[in-house]
Protein backbone atom coordinates (compact mmCIF):
# COMPACT_ATOMS: atom_id res chain seq x y z
CA UNK A 1 0.00 0.00 0.00
CA UNK A 2 1.24 3.51 -1.02
CA UNK A 3 2.37 5.40 2.47
CA UNK A 4 0.70 8.45 3.49
CA UNK A 5 2.00 12.05 4.14
CA UNK A 6 0.48 14.13 6.37
CA UNK A 7 2.33 17.90 6.74
CA UNK A 8 0.88 19.90 10.13
CA UNK A 9 1.38 22.74 11.24
CA UNK A 10 0.93 24.06 14.63
CA UNK A 11 0.89 27.73 15.50
CA UNK A 12 -2.01 28.34 17.86
CA UNK A 13 0.24 30.34 20.91
CA UNK A 14 4.42 30.27 20.77
CA UNK A 15 5.44 27.44 19.10
CA UNK A 16 5.99 27.39 15.82
CA UNK A 17 5.80 23.59 14.58
CA UNK A 18 5.73 22.20 11.29
CA UNK A 19 5.70 18.16 11.17
CA UNK A 20 5.91 15.27 8.54
CA UNK A 21 3.27 12.23 10.00
CA UNK A 22 3.64 8.92 7.56
CA UNK A 23 0.80 6.48 8.07
CA UNK A 24 -0.85 8.41 11.08
CA UNK A 25 2.03 6.99 13.23
CA UNK A 26 5.59 7.78 12.24
CA UNK A 27 7.31 11.54 12.79
CA UNK A 28 9.25 11.27 10.14
CA UNK A 29 10.56 14.87 10.90
CA UNK A 30 9.00 18.09 13.31
CA UNK A 31 10.56 21.18 13.25
CA UNK A 32 9.75 23.36 16.50
CA UNK A 33 10.70 27.20 17.02
CA UNK A 34 9.88 28.15 20.47
CA UNK A 35 9.11 32.07 21.04
CA UNK A 36 10.16 31.41 25.07
CA UNK A 37 13.12 33.16 24.93
CA UNK A 38 11.50 36.11 23.32
CA UNK A 39 8.53 36.35 25.89
CA UNK A 40 10.48 35.48 29.49
CA UNK A 41 11.05 39.54 29.42
CA UNK A 42 7.68 40.47 29.19
CA UNK A 43 6.42 37.44 32.06
CA UNK A 44 4.22 35.81 29.51
CA UNK A 45 3.13 35.46 25.95
CA UNK A 46 2.76 38.64 24.11
CA UNK A 47 0.27 38.05 21.21
CA UNK A 48 1.30 40.89 19.09
CA UNK A 49 5.03 39.82 19.43
CA UNK A 50 4.28 35.86 18.98
CA UNK A 51 2.43 36.18 15.62
CA UNK A 52 5.03 38.73 13.88
CA UNK A 53 7.24 36.00 15.05
CA UNK A 54 5.34 32.79 13.48
CA UNK A 55 5.12 35.32 10.38
CA UNK A 56 9.01 35.69 10.56
CA UNK A 57 9.75 31.81 11.03
CA UNK A 58 6.83 29.98 9.13
CA UNK A 59 8.77 29.13 5.91
CA UNK A 60 11.92 28.69 7.71
CA UNK A 61 10.43 26.25 9.89
CA UNK A 62 8.46 24.70 6.80
CA UNK A 63 11.31 24.29 4.78
CA UNK A 64 13.71 22.37 7.28
CA UNK A 65 10.75 20.22 7.91
CA UNK A 66 9.79 19.22 4.18
CA UNK A 67 14.10 18.84 4.06
CA UNK A 68 14.67 16.40 7.30
CA UNK A 69 11.87 14.61 5.84
CA UNK A 70 13.76 14.32 2.41
CA UNK A 71 10.20 14.54 0.99
CA UNK A 72 8.91 17.23 -2.10
CA UNK A 73 6.17 19.25 -0.91
CA UNK A 74 4.56 17.05 -4.02
CA UNK A 75 4.73 14.07 -2.86
CA UNK A 76 2.62 15.17 0.76
CA UNK A 77 -0.89 13.55 0.82
CA UNK A 78 -3.14 16.59 3.16
CA UNK A 79 -2.51 19.53 4.71
CA UNK A 80 -3.31 19.87 8.49
CA UNK A 81 -3.46 22.59 10.85
CA UNK A 82 -4.60 23.78 13.85
CA UNK A 83 -7.43 26.16 13.36
CA UNK A 84 -8.32 26.81 17.64
CA UNK A 85 -8.07 27.47 20.58
CA UNK A 86 -5.72 29.60 20.46
CA UNK A 87 -3.91 33.55 19.78
CA UNK A 88 -5.93 34.54 16.36
CA UNK A 89 -3.01 36.03 15.55
CA UNK A 90 -0.94 33.69 15.60
CA UNK A 91 -3.59 30.19 14.76
CA UNK A 92 -4.24 32.77 11.50
CA UNK A 93 -0.13 32.91 10.26
CA UNK A 94 -0.47 28.61 10.59
CA UNK A 95 -3.66 28.30 8.55
CA UNK A 96 -3.10 30.73 5.75
CA UNK A 97 0.19 28.45 5.27
CA UNK A 98 -1.54 25.71 5.39
CA UNK A 99 -4.04 26.96 2.92
CA UNK A 100 -2.01 28.38 0.42
CA UNK A 101 -0.26 24.86 0.09
CA UNK A 102 -3.86 22.99 0.02
CA UNK A 103 -4.25 25.34 -2.78
CA UNK A 104 -1.12 24.79 -4.67
CA UNK A 105 -0.71 21.32 -4.43
CA UNK A 106 -4.49 20.78 -4.73
CA UNK A 107 -4.41 18.39 -1.59
CA UNK A 108 -7.19 18.64 1.54
CA UNK A 109 -6.92 21.22 3.99
CA UNK A 110 -7.58 19.24 7.67
CA UNK A 111 -8.31 21.96 10.62
CA UNK A 112 -7.71 20.44 14.30
CA UNK A 113 -8.73 21.09 17.27
CA UNK A 114 -5.63 21.84 19.38
CA UNK A 115 -7.18 19.57 22.72
CA UNK A 116 -7.60 17.25 20.08
CA UNK A 117 -4.43 17.15 19.06
CA UNK A 118 -2.30 17.54 22.74
CA UNK A 119 -5.22 14.12 22.66
CA UNK A 120 -3.64 12.14 19.93
CA UNK A 121 -0.55 13.09 21.04
CA UNK A 122 -0.32 9.63 22.46
CA UNK A 123 -1.12 7.92 20.19
CA UNK A 124 2.49 8.82 18.38
CA UNK A 125 3.45 5.69 20.59
CA UNK A 126 0.61 3.56 21.82
CA UNK A 127 -2.41 2.35 20.54
CA UNK A 128 -5.72 3.15 21.97
CA UNK A 129 -8.44 1.26 23.71
CA UNK A 130 -11.34 2.60 24.23
CA UNK A 131 -13.38 3.54 25.87
CA UNK A 132 -10.96 6.02 26.96
CA UNK A 133 -10.47 8.89 29.83
CA UNK A 134 -8.34 11.71 28.58
CA UNK A 135 -6.79 14.39 31.02
CA UNK A 136 -5.87 17.73 28.92
CA UNK A 137 -3.91 19.79 31.25
CA UNK A 138 -2.13 23.05 29.85
CA UNK A 139 -1.81 26.12 29.79
CA UNK A 140 -5.28 27.17 28.50
CA UNK A 141 -7.23 24.01 29.54
CA UNK A 142 -8.29 21.66 32.17
CA UNK A 143 -10.37 19.00 31.19
CA UNK A 144 -11.98 15.68 31.62
CA UNK A 145 -13.03 14.00 28.01
CA UNK A 146 -14.57 10.73 28.02
CA UNK A 147 -13.90 8.90 24.02
CA UNK A 148 -16.21 6.07 23.33
CA UNK A 149 -14.44 5.62 19.63
CA UNK A 150 -11.85 7.49 17.89
CA UNK A 151 -12.35 11.10 16.92
CA UNK A 152 -15.69 10.96 19.28
CA UNK A 153 -15.45 13.21 22.50
CA UNK A 154 -17.40 14.09 25.56
CA UNK A 155 -16.57 16.37 27.85
CA UNK A 156 -17.62 15.29 31.44
CA UNK A 157 -15.83 18.07 33.19
CA UNK A 158 -13.00 21.37 33.11
CA UNK A 159 -12.14 24.12 35.27
CA UNK A 160 -14.58 26.42 36.17
CA UNK A 161 -11.55 29.35 35.99
CA UNK A 162 -8.24 28.79 35.91
CA UNK A 163 -6.59 26.32 33.71
CA UNK A 164 -3.54 24.39 35.48
CA UNK A 165 -0.96 25.52 33.36
CA UNK A 166 -1.91 28.71 34.06
CA UNK A 167 -2.12 28.38 37.99
CA UNK A 168 1.23 27.12 37.69
CA UNK A 169 2.83 30.15 35.76
CA UNK A 170 1.23 32.86 37.97
CA UNK A 171 1.72 31.00 41.45
CA UNK A 172 5.41 31.26 39.74
CA UNK A 173 5.20 34.81 39.00
CA UNK A 174 4.14 35.75 42.37
CA UNK A 175 6.83 33.59 43.60
CA UNK A 176 9.63 35.95 41.36
CA UNK A 177 10.08 32.91 39.05
CA UNK A 178 10.72 33.33 35.47
CA UNK A 179 7.81 32.17 32.80
CA UNK A 180 7.10 29.60 32.13
CA UNK A 181 6.66 28.81 35.85
CA UNK A 182 5.66 25.25 35.45
CA UNK A 183 8.50 23.49 34.82
CA UNK A 184 10.33 25.72 37.29
CA UNK A 185 7.75 24.90 39.88
CA UNK A 186 8.22 21.16 39.35
CA UNK A 187 12.01 21.42 40.12
CA UNK A 188 11.72 23.54 43.14
CA UNK A 189 9.28 21.43 44.59
CA UNK A 190 11.19 17.86 44.19
CA UNK A 191 13.72 19.06 47.24
CA UNK A 192 10.64 20.74 49.23
CA UNK A 193 8.34 19.54 51.68
CA UNK A 194 4.88 20.24 51.72
CA UNK A 195 4.81 22.51 54.79
CA UNK A 196 2.97 25.92 53.69
CA UNK A 197 -0.82 25.48 55.12
CA UNK A 198 -3.60 25.51 51.74
CA UNK A 199 -6.59 24.42 50.66
CA UNK A 200 -7.72 21.91 48.32
CA UNK A 201 -9.20 23.58 45.73
CA UNK A 202 -12.85 22.32 44.75
CA UNK A 203 -12.41 19.01 46.52
CA UNK A 204 -15.99 17.91 45.78
CA UNK A 205 -17.66 14.72 43.68
CA UNK A 206 -18.04 16.67 40.51
CA UNK A 207 -15.73 16.44 38.02
CA UNK A 208 -14.89 19.91 37.33
CA UNK A 209 -11.59 22.01 39.04
CA UNK A 210 -11.34 25.24 40.73
CA UNK A 211 -7.64 26.81 40.57
CA UNK A 212 -8.62 30.71 41.17
CA UNK A 213 -8.78 29.84 45.04
CA UNK A 214 -5.14 28.19 45.44
CA UNK A 215 -3.94 30.55 43.17
CA UNK A 216 -5.25 33.33 45.75
CA UNK A 217 -4.68 31.24 48.69
CA UNK A 218 -0.59 31.23 47.46
CA UNK A 219 -1.04 35.42 47.38
CA UNK A 220 -2.08 35.75 50.58
CA UNK A 221 0.33 33.74 52.17
CA UNK A 222 3.12 35.27 50.25
CA UNK A 223 2.06 38.60 51.40
CA UNK A 224 1.43 37.70 55.35
CA UNK A 225 4.65 36.53 55.73
CA UNK A 226 6.42 39.10 53.71
CA UNK A 227 4.41 41.34 56.39
CA UNK A 228 5.75 39.46 59.15
CA UNK A 229 9.42 39.95 57.70
CA UNK A 230 9.37 35.82 56.97
CA UNK A 231 11.16 34.44 54.09
CA UNK A 232 9.20 32.10 51.90
CA UNK A 233 10.76 29.14 51.60
CA UNK A 234 10.48 28.93 47.93
CA UNK A 235 10.84 25.22 47.76
CA UNK A 236 8.40 23.96 50.35
CA UNK A 237 5.82 26.32 48.98
CA UNK A 238 6.12 25.02 45.51
CA UNK A 239 5.85 21.33 47.17
CA UNK A 240 2.71 22.52 49.00
CA UNK A 241 0.88 24.25 45.85
CA UNK A 242 1.73 21.09 43.16
CA UNK A 243 0.73 18.64 46.19
CA UNK A 244 -3.05 19.95 46.48
CA UNK A 245 -3.29 20.10 42.13
CA UNK A 246 -2.13 16.92 41.76
CA UNK A 247 -3.83 15.51 44.59
CA UNK A 248 -7.07 16.94 43.09
CA UNK A 249 -6.60 16.10 39.48
CA UNK A 250 -5.47 12.23 40.41
CA UNK A 251 -8.61 12.05 42.68
CA UNK A 252 -10.96 13.08 40.32
CA UNK A 253 -9.71 11.24 37.23
CA UNK A 254 -9.86 8.37 39.71
CA UNK A 255 -13.51 8.43 40.25
CA UNK A 256 -14.31 9.54 36.53
CA UNK A 257 -12.17 6.17 35.44
CA UNK A 258 -14.18 3.94 37.59
CA UNK A 259 -17.58 5.89 37.08
CA UNK A 260 -17.38 5.69 33.14
CA UNK A 261 -15.72 2.52 33.40
CA UNK A 262 -12.34 3.22 30.69
CA UNK A 263 -10.08 1.36 30.08
CA UNK A 264 -7.14 3.34 29.47
CA UNK A 265 -6.17 7.53 30.65
CA UNK A 266 -4.19 9.47 28.48
CA UNK A 267 -2.51 12.33 29.98
CA UNK A 268 -2.22 15.65 27.82
CA UNK A 269 -1.17 18.96 27.08
CA UNK A 270 1.59 20.63 28.26
CA UNK A 271 1.50 19.88 32.15
CA UNK A 272 1.43 16.07 31.37
CA UNK A 273 5.50 16.98 31.81
CA UNK A 274 5.27 17.40 35.42
CA UNK A 275 7.05 14.97 36.83
CA UNK A 276 4.77 14.97 40.32
CA UNK A 277 1.63 14.46 38.65
CA UNK A 278 2.98 11.62 36.49
CA UNK A 279 4.16 9.68 39.17
CA UNK A 280 0.87 9.59 40.95
CA UNK A 281 -1.21 8.91 38.08
CA UNK A 282 1.29 5.71 37.53
CA UNK A 283 0.39 4.67 41.21
CA UNK A 284 -3.37 5.99 40.98
CA UNK A 285 -3.28 3.64 37.88
CA UNK A 286 -1.38 0.71 38.69
CA UNK A 287 -4.06 0.10 41.72
CA UNK A 288 -6.89 0.46 39.48
CA UNK A 289 -5.61 -1.67 36.71
CA UNK A 290 -6.08 0.83 34.16
CA UNK A 291 -3.64 1.38 31.65
CA UNK A 292 -2.06 5.13 31.71
CA UNK A 293 -0.43 6.53 28.72
CA UNK A 294 1.99 9.27 29.51
CA UNK A 295 3.22 11.01 25.96
CA UNK A 296 7.04 11.41 25.51
CA UNK A 297 8.55 14.93 26.83
CA UNK A 298 8.98 16.43 23.39
CA UNK A 299 4.93 15.37 22.57
CA UNK A 300 3.85 16.92 25.69
CA UNK A 301 3.84 21.01 25.02
CA UNK A 302 2.89 22.52 21.67
CA UNK A 303 4.09 20.75 18.86
CA UNK A 304 2.56 19.97 14.79
CA UNK A 305 3.25 16.42 15.17
CA UNK A 306 0.32 15.69 17.71
CA UNK A 307 -1.79 17.86 14.77
CA UNK A 308 -0.62 15.49 12.26
CA UNK A 309 -1.45 12.56 13.89
CA UNK A 310 -4.50 13.87 14.79
CA UNK A 311 -5.53 14.62 11.36
CA UNK A 312 -5.20 11.46 10.12
CA UNK A 313 -7.75 9.43 12.25
CA UNK A 314 -10.20 12.31 11.91
CA UNK A 315 -9.98 11.44 8.21
CA UNK A 316 -10.53 8.09 8.98
CA UNK A 317 -13.54 9.26 11.12
CA UNK A 318 -15.81 12.59 10.13
CA UNK A 319 -12.85 14.74 9.64
CA UNK A 320 -13.53 16.52 5.84
CA UNK A 321 -11.38 18.66 3.55
CA UNK A 322 -12.36 22.20 4.03
CA UNK A 323 -10.59 25.18 1.91
CA UNK A 324 -12.64 27.35 3.56
CA UNK A 325 -11.07 26.80 7.18
CA UNK A 326 -10.96 29.71 9.59
CA UNK A 327 -9.65 30.03 13.05
CA UNK A 328 -11.41 30.46 16.27
CA UNK A 329 -9.79 31.60 19.33
CA UNK A 330 -12.16 29.84 21.35
CA UNK A 331 -12.97 26.44 19.85
CA UNK A 332 -15.03 24.25 22.04
CA UNK A 333 -14.44 20.56 22.47
CA UNK A 334 -15.75 19.87 19.26
CA UNK A 335 -13.04 17.49 17.81
O1 LIG B 1 0.20 22.60 26.05
P1 LIG B 1 1.10 23.75 26.22
O2 LIG B 1 2.47 23.69 25.59
O3 LIG B 1 0.44 25.05 25.69
C1 LIG B 1 -0.94 25.25 25.73
O4 LIG B 1 -1.65 24.67 24.88
O5 LIG B 1 -1.37 25.96 26.65
O6 LIG B 1 1.24 23.99 27.80
C2 LIG B 1 2.04 25.00 28.33
C3 LIG B 1 1.86 24.99 29.83
C4 LIG B 1 2.51 26.18 30.53
O7 LIG B 1 1.56 26.74 31.42
C5 LIG B 1 3.66 25.54 31.30
O8 LIG B 1 4.00 26.23 32.50
C6 LIG B 1 3.10 24.16 31.60
O9 LIG B 1 2.45 23.80 30.41
N1 LIG B 1 4.16 23.18 31.91
C7 LIG B 1 4.29 22.60 33.13
C8 LIG B 1 5.43 21.76 33.05
N2 LIG B 1 5.94 21.86 31.78
C9 LIG B 1 5.15 22.74 31.10
N3 LIG B 1 3.56 22.72 34.24
C10 LIG B 1 3.94 21.99 35.32
N4 LIG B 1 5.03 21.18 35.32
C11 LIG B 1 5.79 21.03 34.21
N5 LIG B 1 6.85 20.22 34.23
ZN1 LIG C 1 -1.18 23.19 23.88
Amino acid sequence: MKDYYILAIETSCDETSVSIIKNGHYDISTVTFSQIDIHQQYGGVVPEIASRNHLEKITLVLERAILQAGLKLNEIDAFAVTYGPGLVGSLLIGVQAAKILSFIYQKPLLGVNHLVGHIYASRLENEFNFPLLALIVSGGHTELIYMEHDYHFYKIGGTLDDAVGETYDKVARMMGLSYPGGPMIDSLASSGNDTYDLPLPLDDASFNFSFSGLKSAVANLINQERKKGHDIRKSDLASSFQKRVVTVLVKKTMHAIVKYKAKQLVLAGGVAANKKLRLELIKACQSLKVELLLPSFKYCTDNAAMIGVAAYYGLKNKLKNNPHLDVCSTSSFDG
